[in-house]
C-alpha cells in the first residue's frame, strides 16, 4: 500500500500547492493582460478589471463589500498595515479617552507578537492575554483587561501552531460593548472556515494567498471603515491610498480564483479533512509518550463542519513527543518522503546560537511539559491529502519516535 508514499505533502498550514486554475490565470496575466491598472489605455483597462473581479471574489468568501477589501502583500504586510496604521491616527482622529493600549493574547503569530513588542518599546502598553492549556481565551479576562483607553483588541482566529479556533464572535461582541476596535489574524481561517463579516463586529481582518492555494506574497485586508487607520506607506493613490505601489497584478489575480474556486469547497473540504484529521489523531496518540497539543481530541470529533467551526482547524494536527526535538522529527520524516513541521520552525531558532532551538511560545503559554515541549510536530492536511498517506504518516511517526526512544535508551 505505501510503494508510493515518498512525495507527501503535509504541511499545508506552512503553504499551499498553486492550483492548476490559479496558475493558468496568473500566466494569462503575466503575459497578455500585462497592463498597469491606473493606466487608462485598454491594456491598463483590461487590468483593472482583472483587480476588481479579484477584490469581488475576495469580498464574496466574507461576505464583505468590494471596496473593503485592501491588497497587500501578504498576511505579514496586512497585520503590519493594521497594528501600526491604528497607532498611528493623527490625535484629531483617535476617538476620545483612548490611549496607547492594545489587548492581544501569547499565542499570535510573530507578525502580530513582534510587531506588539515593537510598539511596547515605543511606549505603547499591550496587555498579553492568557489562553487555557488548548489555546483558548478566557472572555472574561478580555473583559475584564478592556478599560475605557483600550485601543485595539488583536486576536489570532485559528491559530498556526495548535490549531485552536477562537471564538470570533464573541470576542468581537465584547470588543463593540466596550468600544473597541478587533482584529483579527485570520491568515489560517480564510478559505477554511466559513466568514461573514456581516455577522461580526470585526474592524479588520487580514488574509493571505499562499494559504488557500494562491501564490506567495499577495494578501487582503478587510477594513470596515477606512478612517479607523493611516496609512503605513505614502506613494500613489492605489487601493484607496490606504496600500500605494502598482499593484502585484498577477498575484493578486492568482488569490481571486483560489479564493473563488473555494467558496464552494469550504463545507466539503473542511468534512474530508476532518475524517483524515481525526483518524490522524487517534493512530498519532497511541504512539507511547505523545501527547496532542491545542485542542483535544473529543472536541474535534464534536466539532462537525456543517454545524460549527469553534474548536481545532479541519486538517490540523499537532503534537509533542517527549524527550525528542521536532526538528530531528521533521528532518526523519522528511527522509522518508513527508514533509511536516515542527511547530517552532518558522520563528523561535536562536540567531545568536542557531545550534539551540529555543521552545516555542505558543506550546509555553500552553504550559506544555518540559520534557515534550521541544517535541512539537505539526502536521497540516490539505485537498490532496489521501486515507493511504495518513496511514503511512501515523506508522512512520510511531517507528521514528519509537527508534529515537532505543537509541536514547541505548546510550542511557
Ligand atoms: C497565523 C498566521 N498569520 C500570519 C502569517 C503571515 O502570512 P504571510 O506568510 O502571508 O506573510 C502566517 C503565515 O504563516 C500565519 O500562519
Amino acid at each position: 500500500m505505501y510503494s508510493n508514499m515518498n512525495k507527501i505533502y503535509a504541511d499545508n498550514g506552512a503553504t499551499t500547492k498553486v492550483r492548476d486554475e490559479v496558475a493558468e490565470a496568473m500566466l494569462t496575466v503575466l503575459k497578455e493582460d500585462f497592463g498597469n491598472p491606473s493606466s487608462i489605455h485598454r491594456f491598463g483597462r483590461t487590468a483593472r478589471v482583472h483587480l476588481e473581479e479579484a477584490r469581488k471574489n475576495i469580498a464574496s468568501l466574507i461576505n464583505a463589500k468590494e471596496e473593503q477589501i485592501f491588497f497587500t502583500s501578504g498576511g505579514t504586510e496586512s497585520i503590519n498595515t493594521v497594528i501600526f496604521g491604528v497607532s498611528n491616527l493623527p490625535e484629531e482622529r483617535i476617538p476620545k479617552n483612548k490611549d496607547r493600549h492594545i489587548i492581544t493574547t501569547k499565542i499570535e503569530h510573530p507578525a502580530v507578537k513582534e510587531s506588539l513588542e515593537y510598539l511596547e518599546k515605543k511606549g505603547w502598553n499591550v496587555t498579553w492575554l492568557n489562553t487555557d492549556k488548548e489555546g483558548f481565551l478566557d472572555f472574561d479576562e478580555l473583559r475584564s483587561k478592556i478599560s475605557p483607553r483600550t485601543t485595539l483588541v488583536s486576536v489570532i482566529h485559528a491559530n498556526n501552531e495548535i490549531g485552536t479556533i477562537q471564538n470570533l464572535k464573541k470576542i468581537s461582541e465584547i470588543c463593540n460593548e466596550n468600544n473597541v476596535l478587533f482584529h483579527t489574524d485570520a491568515v489560517q481561517s480564510f478559505g477554511k472556515i466559513p466568514l461573514d463579516v456581516t455577522n461580526l463586529n470585526i474592524d479588520f481582518m487580514s488574509m493571505s494567498g499562499h494559504k488557500i492555494y494562491g501564490p506567495k506574497g499577495v494578501g487582503a485586508i478587510y477594513i470596515k471603515s477606512k478612517d479607523k487607520l493611516s496609512p503605513m506607506l505614502i506613494g500613489g493613490g492605489q487601493e484607496n491610498k490606504i496600500r500605494p505601489g502598482t499593484e502585484n497584478i498577477s498575484g493578486i489575480v492568482g488569490f481571486g480564483v483560489a479564493a473563488k474556486l473555494l467558496k464552494d469547497e469550504i463545507l466539503p473540504d473542511a468534512q474530508k479533512l476532518r475524517t483524515l484529521q481525526l483518524e490522524l489523531m487517534e493512530r498519532l496518540l497511541r504512539i507511547e509518550n505523545v501527547m496532542l497539543t491545542g485542542p483535544a481530541l473529543n472536541k474535534v470529533r464534536e466539532n462537525i463542519p456543517h454545524e460549527n467551526f469553534l474548536n481545532r482547524i479541519s486538517g490540523h494536527v499537532s503534537i509533542c513527543c517527549k524527550d525528542i526535538e521536532g526538528e530531528s522529527l521533521v528532518l526523519q520524516a522528511d527522509l522518508k518522503g513527508i514533509a511536516v513541521s515542527s511547530g517552532s520552525a518558522c520563528s523561535t531558532r536562536n540567531t545568536a546560537n542557531s545550534a539551540s532551538i529555543k521552545p516555542s511560545y505558543v506550546l509555553l503559554a500552553c504550559g506544555i511539559p518540559g520534557n515534550y515541549i521541544k517535541g512539537s510536530l505539526r502536521i497540516t492536511l490539505g485537498k490532496d491529502n489521501s486515507k493511504d498517506e495518513v496511514l503511512y504518516i501515523s506508522e512512520t511517526i510511531k517507528d521514528i519516535a519509537e527508534n529515537v526512544k532505543k537509541k536514547t535508551a541505548v546510550l542511557k
